[in-house]
């Protein structure tokens, strides 16, 4: 079936013809051109659900700010419900990229949904952009010219979270819990090698299956084993059930919960007064006071009626990028390496703070040690500046 792209590309063609060798004007190019097709795969439904909606909303922020086109050119959307289901991923993600022929992917949350997707967008050369999921290959073995991540990878706030903590003399030994999936593993391995360059040792390791909720067991385990810390990856709803199950367990005044900042954001409602004082590092914060981000902070709010969090950023940032590199090859989405050429000079003027994209496509930035304090993740201060992705990660990625 001939796309609406192509349809309007022979029109275009047409038109010239009939110009009789007589240029178009470039105005008038502009507003012929196709639409370019943003195809959003992302979690509406499920623990990830309200982490879809906000980098959707936060691409839509980005969007409205440069007056709802790209590169000159309007956009069309595709939407795909992914249900953090890895396996469904691989038809959900050919749902945009084959049957839709959209120009851009953008998704998704979950690991293991993302690992999926990039398998197919790696192939089929599609440009795709990675708004949340933090799985260490998509930077790394797997990582190509047409992938760039605009969050971060599951190592990075981990190992921030490790190396705080390895300050710490009174935290000799730590108990890891988290949902066991590549996001769990690898933000669990971030951690060990933050915290074991400090001289601690995690005392026991456990995991319980993505998404289930089920923590009683395992929380019976920790109050036997009695470390001074535990470190915990969750996120979404489940984290929110995870921190009122600790507090109701007795354990949070014994023993402290720390985490990737997935722990407490955009949960601390749901969460309520079981989340106070939780320390956790992330690569944003709710009052970093900077111009550029109370100003996001303030959009934000007045476009959606509620605070943004993590997520929302990422997809702003996502926005940002798409936006900053389309103007600069003027909305020639076809020219894929020129994008992607444009997207690796971009620093973006981010909420979180300015980043890049490194060699292998994934931000560099500032990790922030938080505490939650009221209804917010408070910044403390940097924990590790400009950090890159783990040193193994970096070394698998041949960009070819
Ligand atoms: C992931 O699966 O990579 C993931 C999901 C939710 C988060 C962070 C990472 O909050």
């Amino acid at each position: 079936m001939k796309n609406k792209r192509f349809e309007r590309r022979d029109f275009l063609k047409g038109a010239a013809a009939a110009g009789a060798g007589l240029a178009l004007p470039g105005r008038v190019l502009s507003q012929t051109a196709a639409k370019i097709k943003l195809g959003l795969m992302l979690p509406y439904t499920g623990t990830y659900a309200p982490l879809g909606v906000a980098i959707e909303n936060g691409f839509r922020l980005a969007l409205a700010e440069s007056g709802g086109r790209l590169g000159g050119r309007e956009v069309e959307f595709y939407k795909v419900d992914d249900e953090s289901e890895p396996a469904k991923a691989t038809d959900n993600v050919n749902r945009l990229v084959t049957r839709d022929k959209v120009d851009v992917v953008i998704g998704t949350v979950h690991s293991g949904v993302a690992a999926a997707m990039i398998r197919v967008t790696k192939e089929s050369g599609t440009l795709h952009i990675i708004p949340n999921a933090g799985v260490g290959a998509a930077t790394g073995a797997l990582c190509a010219p047409n992938i760039v991540r605009t969050s971060f990878s599951n190592w990075q706030p981990g190992y921030a979270m490790g190396a705080v903590l390895a300050q710490r003399k009174s935290v000799r030994n730590v108990v890891t819990l988290t949902w066991r999936y590549a996001a769990g593993e690898e933000s669990m391995k971030g951690f060990k090698d933050g915290y074991s360059k400090g001289g601690g040792t995690i005392a026991k390791e456990l995991w319980i299956p993505f998404p289930n909720v089920e923590f009683q067991a395992l929380l019976t385990e920790i109050a036997s084993v009695k470390p001074d810390a535990v470190y915990s990856f969750f996120a979404g709803g489940g984290a929110a059930k995870f921190l009122r199950d600790y507090a109701q367990a007795g354990l949070k005044d014994k023993i402290p919960l720390v985490g990737p900042g997935f722990l407490t954001d955009g949960v601390l409602e749901a969460a309520g007064p079981s989340a106070q004082g939780i320390e956790t590092c992330l690569h944003y914060a709710d009052n970093l006071n900077t111009r550029r981000d109370n100003d996001f902070r303030a959009a934000y709010a007045k476009a959606y009626r509620m605070q943004p969090d993590v997520y929302a950023v990422q997809g702003y940032d996502s926005g940002l990028l798409l936006a900053a590199a389309l103007k600069s090859v003027n909305g020639s989405i076809d020219d894929r390496k020129a994008v992607v050429a444009a997207m690796e000079k971009v620093t973006v003027d981010s909420p979180r703070g300015r980043w890049r994209l490194s060699k292998a496509h994934n931000p560099v930035q500032d990790i922030y040690l938080r505490k939650v304090v009221g209804t917010e993740n408070k910044y403390v201060g940097v924990a590790v500046k400009a950090l890159d992705d783990d040193p193994a990660s970096i070394a698998a990625c041949k960009m070819s």
